[in-house]
């Protein structure tokens, strides 16, 4: 089973820690985002005091020398906060950008380095998650942090302290009203900031269920599944219905009470402001930009509650990203790493293995085997006996839970991972091309390689006459995955591939079950006769595909049962018998008699 991993294994200290090392190279940008910003919200609160210059010295003073030397100024300052505004935008996009960026290099470097064991847990959709929406929440909220984290509390401040300077006296109306709303907006948030975590983890069951469904519609429909698919899947967006509904209710409770607020303020300074002018305390100039510095105060507030929102809600995917930058891969290579493999031999010493440390049962328990170098062994076994598992353990996809595997000698622990798996090549029972031309492909297993090179391993592959066939021979194109090919084709070219890089160990997992009996038989005797010092391990469900080989492993449910030559096997191993025999009498498979 995947161990889930919950988001509190990594601090939300050590979370900003590594965000902000990665802001890197865009440090710059991310320091003048905010600049800009304050030039900006200095320049905006400029204008209503020059209003009531032009209120108070030009108009009610008939000065029209004053009303255009302000009002020009009040250009001049406009066109300054546009251009700091414009840089802000500017600067924070590059910035915030930026920092998605790096976050989606470094996420994708560590991904590269993780071992099989590493993909096991965090799951493929979970990355791409991960490495998709979670990156753009950062972005977002970073730019937001940028921009209007200065700026809000700024001009808050400059807004408070123009309005004491007009007047001390009205000015404490707006202190009572900053104090309430403040203390009612932050209870409002802790309560929705609640309800966002819980989005998230909504999201993430959502998209592992679209994952998983869209990736196997075709089983889905199949199975004629679709109905229970749709349920299954209404429910969950369901869930995600009600607690956005919940969360954004109790948001908009605080427009009204806004709202309210800012009305009454404008109703007492209005009061005491036409009393204080009455009493010539306060001239009408001084009143209006009061009433303006009220709108800047509330808005700011408003501004503050919603980084606050933000924050909370993209801190929760700045955990889920940060947890794949520190996953460290759990297969790496050792101090002093050997870098020569002598020979192809392998040996496994007393070797138990399970996928996670938590299982009560190794999937492989207590092998002891012993190959030489050259030797051909054959492996068959139902489906689960671990077969898989035990070739795994070679080129140190896994590394065992007990015991060691040797190859040439050395343990492969001690080998670079780089050297071990250039000699131990793998084909895959579940095999990957990528889109490209047939060269390319063939050349992820040998960059150097010439074309006469990959002609030798599509001709040892049998992969050369389909591949001439193709338009364009080695240099026709490949879809994603190898879809305009058979699955046939797909292995031969995959075999190839193994091949380019002349191994001294070639495993291949069931690798020639999509070929037809005649092929793979072929392909086996062009090995046998080009490679004699290659050691070869071929799982296989057809007795056919192992009979030849030196030996055979029996697997059966985690250990090895039988093993000997096909003939030695037919004599002292019940099991290989029963599916020989039924093999070679029809199409018996090895589920059906071994289980
Ligand atoms: N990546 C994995 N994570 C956890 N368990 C696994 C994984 N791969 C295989 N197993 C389990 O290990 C056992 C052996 O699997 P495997 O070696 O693939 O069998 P085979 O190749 O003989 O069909 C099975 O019970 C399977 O469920
Ligand atoms: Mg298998």
């Amino acid at each position: 089973m995947r161990q889930k991993r919950s988001y509190e294994d990594i601090s939300t200290g050590e979370c900003l820690k590594t965000l902000g090392s990665l802001v890197g190279e865009f440090r710059l940008p991310s320091f003048l985002t905010p600049l800009c910003m304050i030039a900006e919200v200095i320049m905006e609160m400029m204008i209503p005091l020059l209003m009531a210059t032009i209120i108070d010295d030009g108009v009610n003073a008939g000065n029209m020398n004053v009303i255009l030397r302000t009002g020009g100024m009040m250009l001049v300052l406009a066109l300054f906060g546009l251009a700091a505004g414009i840089g802000g935008g500017v600067f924070g996009a590059k910035a915030s950008a930026g920092l998605a960026m790096n976050l989606r290099s470094k996420m994708f470097r560590s991904i590269q380095d993780y071992s099989f064991k590493n993909i096991d847990r965090f799951s493929t959709s979970g990355l791409i998650t991960r490495l998709t929406t979670d990156v753009t929440n950062i972005q977002n909220a970073y730019q937001i942090l940028l921009r209007m984290a200065m700026r809000a509390p700024m001009s808050l401040l400059i807004a408070m302290t123009m309005a004491m300077v007009i007047s001390f006296r009205l000015s404490l109306i707006y202190l009572i009203a900053v104090i309430f709303l403040a203390v009612f907006l932050f209870a409002i948030i802790r309560k929705v900031s609640v309800y966002f975590r819980q989005v998230f983890e909504k999201y993430d069951d959502l998209n592992s269920s679209v994952q998983e469904n869209v990736s196997a519609i075709r089983v889905v429909k199949a199975y004629v599944r679709e109905e229970y698919e749709k349920d299954k899947f209404d429910k969950a967006v369901g869930n995600l219905y009600r607690l956005f509904v919940k969360a954004e209710s109790l948001m908009v409770t605080n427009m009204p009470v806004m709202q309210a607020t800012v009305y009454t303020c404008i109703l007492l300074i209005s009061w005491f402001g036409a009393n204080a002018i009455l009493q010539d305390e306060l001239t009408t100039g001084e009143l209006m930009s009061l009433l303006a510095y009220c709108m800047s105060i509330l808005m700011s507030l408003m501004m503050l509650s919603m980084i606050f929102v933000m924050l909370t809600m993209s801190l929760a995917s700045a955990q889920r990203v940060v947890e794949v930058i520190k996953e460290k891969s759990d297969i790496t290579d050792p101090e002093d790493p050997v870098m020569q493999i002598k020979d192809g031999s392998v040996e496994f010493c007393g070797v138990d293995f399970g996928y996670n440390d938590t299982a009560e049962e190794y999937v492989l328990k207590d092998i002891d085997l012993s190959v030489r170098s050259g030797e051909v062994i054959g492996i068959i076994g139902g489906t689960g006996s671990g077969k898989s598992s035990l070739v795994s353990l070679i080129p140190r996809l896994y590394d065992v839970s007990e015991g060691s595997v040797k190859v040439g000698g050395v343990d492969v622990r001690q080998y670079s991972l780089k050297t071990l798996r250039d000699q131990v090549s793998m084909v895959l029972q579940k095999n990957n091309l990528f889109s490209g031309t047939v060269i390319e492909n063939l050349r992820w297993g040998n960059e150097d390689a010439g074309i006469e090179e990959c002609r030798w391993a599509c001709a040892l592959s049998g992969a050369d006459e389909f591949v001439e066939k193709m338009q364009g021979g080695y240099e026709a194109h490949i879809d994603q995955g190898g879809a305009n090919l058979s699955g046939g084709q797909r292995q031969r070219l995959c075999i190839a591939r193994a091949l380019i890089k002349k191994p001294k160990i070639i495993i291949f997992d069931d690798s020639t079950s999509a070929v037809d009996t005649a092929t793979d038989a072929k392909i086996r005797k062009a090995l046998n006769e080009n490679l004699p010092d290659m050691t070869v391990f071929i799982i296989a469900q057809r007795i056919n595909s192992v009979m030849n080989a030196d030996r055979i492993i029996v697997m059966d449910d985690g250990v090895i049962s039988d093993i000997g030559t096909h003939e030695e096997l037919l004599a002292s191993s019940e099991i290989y018998r029963d599916v020989y025999e039924s093999q070679t009498n029809g199409n018996g498979d090895f589920d059906g008699i071994a289980s």
